[in-house]
């Protein structure tokens, strides 16, 4: 038992020090905090703040934002903090409007105070996608940014928004990747990697798709 635990401890430690994804069990529709430590280990030395759009209740965030305080960056929250919008053609009729409204961006700010995130450390950006992108001062840049809307618009402009700020060898980490079918996230991550040239994929698992941005998006 003893000698089990210790293997699989090192195997973990190991597959995080070559660069590949931590050995971890991980629950559709959520991220692991292990992977975000992974991806925010790939990008210590690319310059840019972490950001993530569509945060809910900050089971990620809480982890981004201590993983870009430990690098000495701030991390970007982007979210209605009302829920989704209503669902396009291209969603199939899914996830009705309202679906993960907290309350407000303050019941976001709360949250995080209660998960130990110092306010410092994270801006918040509220509003619907692409409304939300608008103030961001035009020279911010990011190295690693985290896209978990779920409907096909908003993740469409979430990517148009948010990857050509990626710095070289950035990661863009998009969830909700079901390559068996075209609708909602899956079909606007598609068109994504269709038309761009500059982000390589390094690993998928879980239904997330991990990209690293190699060139011109
Ligand atoms: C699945 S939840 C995100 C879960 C979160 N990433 C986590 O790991 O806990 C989807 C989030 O995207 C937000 N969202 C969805 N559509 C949006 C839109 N059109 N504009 C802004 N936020 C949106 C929702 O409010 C919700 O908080």
């Amino acid at each position: 038992m003893l000698l089990r635990f210790v293997k699989r401890e090192a195997r973990r430690w190991w597959s995080g020090r070559a660069g590949a994804p931590p050995e971890v069990e991980r629950r559709t529709g959520a991220w692991h905090h292990e992977d975000l430590a992974w991806m925010a280990r790939l990008v210590r030395h690319v310059p840019g703040d972490f950001a993530e759009i569509g945060v809910f209740r900050g089971a990620a965030f809480r982890k981004l934002a201590a993983l870009a305080h430990e690098q000495g960056r701030t991390t970007h929250a982007f979210d209605s903090f009302r829920g989704m919008a209503a669902p396009q053609a291209e969603d199939g009729g899914q996830y009705a409007a309202g679906k993960f409204d907290i309350g407000g961006a303050d019941a976001f700010v709360r949250l995080m105070g209660e998960a130990g995130v110092a306010r410092e450390w994270y801006r918040v950006w509220a509003g619907y996608i692409p409304d939300c992108f608008k103030d961001v001062p035009p020279d911010t840049r990011f190295s690693l940014v985290v896209v978990d809307v779920d409907h096909y618009r908003p993740t469409a402009d979430s990517l148009a928004w948010a990857a050509p700020r990626i710095a070289p060898g950035g990661v863009l980490a998009l969830d909700d990747f079901v390559p068996a079918h075209d609708l909602l996230a899956t079909r606007a991550i598609r068109e994504f990697l269709d038309r761009q040239r500059g982000f390589e994929r390094i690993a998928e698992f879980n239904q997330q798709l991990i990209l690293r941005r190699t060139g011109k998006a």
